[in-house]
């Protein structure tokens, strides 16, 4: 994993070849995605997309990681919205088994790249029809996408290589699959979630992101684009122009 990402900029497992328990995938989205816990917040988008987020302060010492809740998960001047958004908070870390996914995902980070310390956002995301919609980053150091569960088809996660060092990569991530990349290295998106033969899509997924100092430890004025956030539509055109 850790050669994998440092020589293609992205690499792919699964929950339980990094060691997460079988049963994780179901205890955590009977726990976190449901009614009160996600919800969707005016101005997101897609437009049907549920979410919540937490963002986790971690520290290294010794080969070891110490984490606690961050003061704030807000976001400012994301995803070309200008001003202070604050989505639903899920406090994680009162949670032995999302204590063992924090731990896991930083854990695949190689050595020499891993911060002493910093921020780590986790956003989860419940969409049913577009996942994201146009090739973005989200300008954070490193991304995790997990998918928890899907029904029907579509969502294909692809990296676009900006630099043209590596091929491109596209790949459906099944359920229990992740994929964690250089965020510097590829643009990203996911095509729109395909129902199935009930007419029925959706598609359960963490994104979570190894940020950079300015995000939330030494902020800087500007803007960047949301973890997991699609564009909003006057962006998307813009983009796709
Ligand atoms: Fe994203």
């Amino acid at each position: 994993m850790h050669s994998d990402l440092l020589q293609q900029g992205y690499a792919v497992t699964s929950d339980q070849a990094i060691g997460l328990p079988e049963k994780f995938r179901d205890n955590f989205v009977q726990t976190y995605f449901v009614d009160g816990v996600i919800r969707h917040d005016k101005g997101d988008w897609p437009v049907d997309r549920k979410r919540a987020r937490d963002v986790i302060y971690y520290e290294w010492h010794d080969g070891e990681l110490r984490l606690e809740e961050y003061e704030t998960i807000s976001l400012t001047d994301r995803a070309g919205i200008k001003g202070e958004r604050i989505h639903a908070r899920v406090m994680l870390l009162h949670d032995p088994q999302a204590v063992e996914l924090i731990k896991a995902f930083l854990t695949l980070i190689p050595p020499d790249r891993r911060r002493s310390k910093g921020t780590f956002g986790v956003n989860l995301f419940r969409t049913y029809t577009n996942v994201v919609t146009a090739p973005h980053r989200d300008d954070e150091e490193f991304i995790f996408i997990y998918v928890l569960n899907r029904v029907g088809g579509g969502a294909e996660t692809h990296l676009f290589d900006v630099n043209a060092v590596t091929t491109d990569f596209e790949h459906q991530l099944q359920p229990g699959e992740l994929i964690v990349f250089d965020d510097e290295r590829y643009l990203h998106d996911a095509s729109p979630l395909k129902p199935d033969a009930d007419g029925q899509a959706m598609r359960d997924a963490l994104v979570c992101t190894v940020d950079y100092e300015a995000t939330y430890l030494k902020p800087k004025s500007g803007s960047a684009a949301e973890p997991g956030a699609a564009e909003p539509p006057e962006l998307v055109a813009a983009a796709t122009s």
